[in-house]
């Protein structure tokens, strides 16, 4: 009986001690975002049906599950970590969201963004992924691309908004010409 509670104990411990420091392998901590802030996020994004939506490092796949089950967004959730990945999988399938949400098991830096409208970030500042992101959306993605940061700002990138701890930037791409109404 004692080695039988001892190895459950054991596996629960190390359960919970993936589930939240697993992020620090891959290159961000995890903090799993509040159904609140999700709330404000999507809103910020303006996501609604047909909106194609990015979580990049999108952890067990709440945002993206939320963005599509709840605004009607079709989601693409971009995961380092194997665990996450096949966590996000099994909640899309067990929720009937096939048709609305996936999970790519890829670094984001490798994802093409150009068919992005809108992304949600929970990054680190850690390292300098967040400049490596930031240099590739700038490249890559189309003009008005919406961009939320969770906690972290972009260095070089003014936000549009922050609402709590969330920080709302537009794509503005140097090569489109903007105009002002006179009326
Ligand atoms: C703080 S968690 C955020 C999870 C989720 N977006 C949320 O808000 O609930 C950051 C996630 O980013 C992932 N990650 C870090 N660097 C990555 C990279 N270069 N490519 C893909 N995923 C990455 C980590 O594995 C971790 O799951």
């Amino acid at each position: 009986m004692l080695p039988l509670l001892s190895y459950v104990l054991f596996s629960l411990a190390a359960f919970i001690a993936y589930f939240f420091l697993s992020g620090f392998i891959w290159g961000a901590g995890y903090y799993p975002t509040s159904r609140s802030e999700i709330d404000s996020a999507a809103k910020l994004l303006e996501l609604h049906e047909g909106s194609r939506f990015y979580d990049l490092g999108s952890g067990y796949g709440r945002m993206i599950i939320a963005a599509s089950e709840r605004f009607g967004a079709y989601s693409i959730g971009v995961e380092i970590d194997p665990v996450k990945c096949w966590w996000t999988n099994h909640a899309i399938k067990r929720k009937g969201l096939e048709k609305k949400a996936k999970v790519l098991h890829s670094n984001f830096l490798d994802v093409n963004l150009e068919d992005a409208d809108a992304i949600f970030v929970f990054l680190t500042t850690g390292t300098n992924i967040m400049e490596k992101l930031h240099s590739k959306m700038n490249k890559e993605c189309r003009d008005g691309t919406k961009v939320v940061s969770f906690e972290h700002k972009f260095k070089g990138w003014t936000p549009l908004k922050k609402e709590g701890r969330l920080f709302l930037y537009s794509i503005a791409r140097p090569d489109v010409e903007r105009t002002t109404k006179v009326d």
